[in-house]
């Protein structure tokens, strides 16, 4: 058998909307009444850390009560054909919770907390909410593992390395407005076959090149993976 194409993925709340998880745009920056520059931000936690911390306890424990939609199950089933890599924007473990084995969080995970002084110190909590006096092993004050603006992305330069060596990208659910994340697309080689997947239109980048799935994850993926699947049992 041949080796394998490789197809990179990268996801935003687009994905997870369908799983009952607001997008960030979608919803005018504010989510669930609060503004997400105040409480994602590294101003908003020296600001008021409390605020922060009830913010993404109700996000953790909406997240993780979610479930996978068509879109997620559908990307995990495109491992079986070809060498796929997920780069998520999104804090949730719905790729992983839908069977997914490669994924790598740009922007961090909600089941995970983290050191406030130490970036590498970072613990499982699963569902647990944290709160003001919760300590990591360092004596700090234990905060989300989210990247907030302002904060470096760990994992941007192995993202931009593995979106340089796909033969398939596809891009679902984000606007692709928040950089350094926005800037991955820009690593795909020529000649790569490039595809997004939003019902909205996008306002990123020149399209000229891109195949726009005009429709929701829950349907566009599912339709797209197929397709891909088809194209591989034919050359195989
Ligand atoms: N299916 C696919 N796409 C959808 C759906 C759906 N059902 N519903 C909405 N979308 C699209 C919107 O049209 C929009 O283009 O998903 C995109 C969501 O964009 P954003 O809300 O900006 O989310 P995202 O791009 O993931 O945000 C990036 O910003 O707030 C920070 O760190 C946070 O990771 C986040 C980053």
């Amino acid at each position: 058998m041949p080796d394998r194409k490789k197809i990179v993925v990268i996801t935003g709340a687009g994905i997870s909307a369908e799983s009952g998880l607001s997008t960030f745009r979608d919803s005018g920056g504010l989510w669930e009444g609060y503004d997400i520059h105040e409480v994602a931000s590294i101003e908003g936690w020296r600001k008021d850390p409390e605020t922060v911390l009830n913010f993404y306890n109700l996000r953790r424990k909406q997240a993780l009560k979610a479930k996978p939609n068509k879109a997620h199950k559908a990307l995990a089933h495109l491992q079986n054909y070809y060498d796929v890599q997920i780069i998520t924007q999104n804090v949730d473990n719905l790729h992983e919770k839908a069977g997914s084995d490669r994924v790598l969080h740009l922007h961090g995970e909600l089941n995970k907390a983290k050191s406030s002084e130490v970036d590498d110190h970072v613990i499982e909590i699963g569902d647990r909410p944290i709160k003001i006096g919760d300590k990591a092993a360092d004596g700090s004050q234990l905060r989300p593992h989210v990247v907030w603006f302002g904060e470096m992305v760990p994992n941007l330069e192995i993202a931009a390395e593995m979106t340089s060596k796909a033969d398939i990208l596809i891009v679902i659910g984000t606007s692709l407005v928040v950089y350094p994340a926005a800037g991955l697309i820009d690593y795909v080689k020529n000649g790569s076959d490039k595809f997004i997947i939003d019902p909205s239109e996008p306002e990123f980048r020149d399209l000229r090149e891109w195949q726009h799935i005009k429709e929701k994850a829950g349907i566009g993926t599912p339709k797209l993976v197929e397709n891909l699947i088809t194209k591989v049992k034919e050359t195989d």
